[in-house]
């Protein structure tokens, strides 16, 4: 069954015209990158998910952007120049001009001035980390602040809100990229605030034992992937799994919201390993079918499994949309789980390259 789009996209069209008045500017932002524990795989039109899904905010990698922007007086279509890491980068253009289609509804004043986008990644450009998360939704903040110059009154709630909003048009991911902590979106009717149009921040009490838990993310290979994720997303159209799937994630919401409570790390483990290997099991089981692990993804998880059989310590690991490997682990293993990871681990990364990096909850 299709959703629709619920009515409340509404509340984010932009009504306010003043921008008139307003010639040029400049804005920066600021957004961290993310990685989800129950993944999100799958979409209907207008970048609504198939099923919810729920992230840990990283503090490392995050994105700069800087936006100037300067009134033009023809106004039929947008103008963009896109800097990345201080060199103009047309190969950016496209995604960027489809994201300003997309969201143009929600801010009429996109086709009046024209930007010069500059934006920068925390974390190596070659890194088969998706910088689109992050690099959408520093944009996304960038746009709400200058239509904050446009319309003073806007809370703050609803900058944020609709910043993830319009982030959510640019990649489904990085509606959960505008907050910091732990992030859910999509609905679920036991997650009380869940939508589908946006990212909020986790609303209940999170344990001890998840705040400061660590990412180290394992670079196993910096190259481009195979196949992207737009394509995977539609491949679960027709998947013979696809229901099933839909209806695991959603139990698995319920479980992991407990479990962030309670504070049951061996169930998160068991949680966040099988939603990391699904998410690869569906690729694997699409048509046409593709493969995005690498031989040392699958070294590290089994050096994974063994060295927590053998001493108890609670590492686990998630994976992406990629062959690199986020092996996860409670701040308080922190000393002997690193020392594992640089004796036994690290050989089986691209250039022995791996990012220190932990869930955020700073606020901003
Ligand atoms: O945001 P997209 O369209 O690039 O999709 C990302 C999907 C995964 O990263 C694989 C999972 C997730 O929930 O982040």
């Amino acid at each position: 069954m299709s959703k629709i789009l619920p009515l409340e996209a509404n509340h984010f069209i932009s009504k306010n015209t003043v921008f008139k008045t307003l010639n040029q500017g400049v804005v920066t932002a600021k957004a961290p990158s993310n990685i989800a524990l129950v993944k999100y795989w799958g979409k209907e039109k207008n970048q609504i998910p198939k099923n919810p899904s729920i992230s840990f905010t990283l503090s490392a990698c995050f994105t700069q952007t800087t936006v100037k922007f300067k009134k033009k007086s023809e106004i039929n279509t947008f103008a963009i120049e896109v800097f990345f890491e201080g060199k103009k980068h047309d190969s950016f253009k496209p995604k960027i001009l489809t994201f300003f289609e997309r969201i143009e509804k929600y801010m009429p004043f996109l086709k009046h001035y024209s930007f010069s986008i500059e934006t920068r990644n925390s974390f190596p450009h070659s890194s088969g980390i998706a910088s689109s998360a992050s690099g959408m939704a520093a944009l996304s903040l960038c746009l709400m602040q200058i239509e904050k110059k446009i319309n003073t009154n806007l809370a703050d709630d609803y900058i944020l809100k609709k910043a993830s909003f319009l982030a959510r048009l640019g990649s489904g991911s990085a509606s959960r990229s505008i907050k910091n902590g732990i992030v859910v979106w999509g609905k679920h009717p036991k997650i009380k605030g869940s939508s589908d149009l946006f990212g909020i921040p986790f609303p209940y009490t999170i344990h001890e034992n998840f705040k400061n838990y660590h990412d180290t993310i394992l670079l196993v290979d910096k190259g481009e992937k195979t196949v992207s994720s737009t394509v995977g997303h539609q491949l679960m159209e027709n998947h013979p799994f696809a229901n099933v799937r839909f209806e695991q994630a959603n139990n698995n919401m319920i479980a992991i919201k407990n479990i962030l409570q309670n504070g049951d790390i061996k169930q998160f483990i068991n949680i966040v390993e099988s939603e990391a290997l699904t998410l690869h099991g569906l690729m694997m089981s699409s048509n046409p079918y593709f493969i995005l692990m690498k031989p040392n993804t699958l070294e590290i998880i089994q050096k994974i499994w063994k060295f927590r059989k053998d001493t108890n310590l609670p590492i686990s690991f998630t994976l992406d949309a990629g062959a690199n490997v986020h092996v996860l682990y409670p701040e308080k293993d922190r000393i002997a789980i690193h020392k594992f990871i640089v004796s036994d681990l690290i050989e089986h990364c691209q250039n022995n390259h791996y990012i220190r990096d932990r869930v955020s909850f700073d606020e901003k």
